[in-house]
């Protein structure tokens, strides 16, 4: 009996062990933190994360023109740092061939301060005009982690098909050094930083460090200054922790964990056969490494995303200019995530991975003809596959 007993204590214990292993293994839930974060990081998480959250009023520096009051208005589904039904405009104008930005910039920013002086508008002579959606933020910290180098040994490599592919260089505002850009449909910010501090300032009208100084499409300094009552920069810091609201959202975004991966089936694994088969991974990259980190969640890991991150033209180029995207240029949108969204493509005109795959042309047209010709339950497969990641 006394040796049942222990056998019993013992198969409980394992089991707890079990438990608690799995636990640990299981993919953290859509919205937590990086799995294995420091106590120190995890707390600079939640302090990021209710900054995201939190509604700015004109007092704190909101406007004069503006798309959102906070971070999370635009990045909350399923969970906070995730994508929303709002979509930004941009606009600008072609002159003999060539790409014309509007004074004061792209975005045409959809709200003003409540007297609505500085309201942005479309310019009378564009030509152009852009619709984007929001990009999830899962799993960002593991893309910035990503050295400079690997991205541009992508672009390096010879490629099939005629696929071309470029690292976007671009300044760092918040280095001020030349990087290899990878956050946004055209790859125009190269860390959560710089992205932070330039949607503080586009997204919200407030300005900071990085982003000093108002701007809105069509309006000029003195037009703005009149608008705004708020001395700049804005974003102040902290007396007590020291850091700046930029600082706290890039701490969010870094130990955002990736989005979770659904179960896999025999057919999916069938699908992503097929995926490299028919020449998605080519640009649709499913693994870079990261490079080292002091931070051990971030430091030499697998990130599978989907992405070479480089600029490609597809055929499905906004017009717009931005960064060191041309007007035709998109980056390579990593695929993760993709069953969290039901809009696909920069501009949301994808209802589902079919739409957005007919939508490839251009560099990718052999790649998509290949598509076209798989078996209809080949091509389901890779469907199915896709659905998963
Ligand atoms: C009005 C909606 C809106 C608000 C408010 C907003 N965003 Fe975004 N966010 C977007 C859109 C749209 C994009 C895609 C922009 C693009 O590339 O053209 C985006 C993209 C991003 C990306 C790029 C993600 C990636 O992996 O490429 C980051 C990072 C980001 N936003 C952070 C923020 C932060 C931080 C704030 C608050 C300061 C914020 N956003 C506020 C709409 C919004
Ligand atoms: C030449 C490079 C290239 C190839 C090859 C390619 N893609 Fe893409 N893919 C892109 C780019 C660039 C985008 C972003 C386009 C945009 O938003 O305008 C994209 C977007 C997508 C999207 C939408 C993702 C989102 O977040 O909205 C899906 C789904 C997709 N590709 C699947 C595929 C599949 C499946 C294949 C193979 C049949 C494939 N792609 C081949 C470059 C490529």
């Amino acid at each position: 009996m006394r040796i049942y007993k222990r056998f019993a204590q013992a198969a409980a214990a394992l089991l707890f062990a079990a438990v608690v292993y799995s636990q640990r293994e299981a993919p953290p839930p859509v919205g937590g933190p990086l799995p294995g974060l420091s106590a120190s990081d995890a707390a600079l998480f939640e302090a990021g994360k209710e900054d995201f959250l939190e509604v700015e009023t004109p007092e704190d520096g909101l406007g004069p023109a503006f798309n959102g009051r906070s971070c999370a208005e635009c990045h909350s589904v399923p969970a906070v740092g995730g994508i929303g039904n709002q979509s930004v405009t941009r606009a600008g104008s072609v002159v003999n061939g060539q790409y014309v930005e509007p004074a004061g910039g792209s975005l045409i920013h959809k709200f003003s301060k409540p007297d609505h002086r500085c309201q942005p508008v479309v310019p009378r002579n564009a030509t152009v005009v852009a619709t984007r959606i929001p990009i999830a933020i899962f799993g960002d910290g593991l893309i910035e982690a990503i050295p400079d180098a690997a991205i541009q040994e992508l672009a390096d490599n010879a490629k099939p098909d005629g696929i071309r592919g470029r690292a976007a260089m671009v300044i760092d505002p918040a280095s001020g050094e030349r990087r290899v850009g990878r956050f946004g449909w055209k790859a125009q910010q190269a860390t959560l930083l710089g992205f932070a501090g330039d949607a503080y300032l586009f997204e919200m009208g407030i300005t900071n460090d990085l982003f000093p100084s108002e701007v809105a499409s069509g309006l000029t300094a003195d037009q703005l200054a009149a608008c705004d009552g708020v001395a700049d920069p804005e974003d102040k810091r902290d007396p007590v922790t020291g850091r700046r609201s930029i600082d706290n959202f890039a701490n969010f975004m870094r130990f955002l964990a990736p989005p979770p991966r659904l179960p896999g089936t025999p057919e999916t694994a069938r699908g992503e056969q097929l995926f490299q088969s028919a020449g998605c991974a080519i640009c649709h990259r499913p693994v870079i490494q990261t490079g080292p980190s002091e931070i051990r969640a971030l430091d030499r890991r697998p990130v599978v995303l989907y992405s070479d991150l480089l600029l490609h033209d597809i055929g499905t180029g906004d017009g717009i200019a931005q960064g060191a995207a041309g007007p035709n240029e998109m980056r390579t949108a990593p695929l993760w995530g993709l069953h969290l969204r039901k809009q696909l493509l920069h501009d949301g005109s994808a209802l589902n991975p079919e739409q957005a795959i007919e939508r490839h042309a251009g560099e990718a047209s052999p790649v998509r003809d290949r598509f076209h010709d798989l078996q209809p339950r080949d091509r389901q497969a890779l469907i199915r596959f896709l659905e998963t990641i």
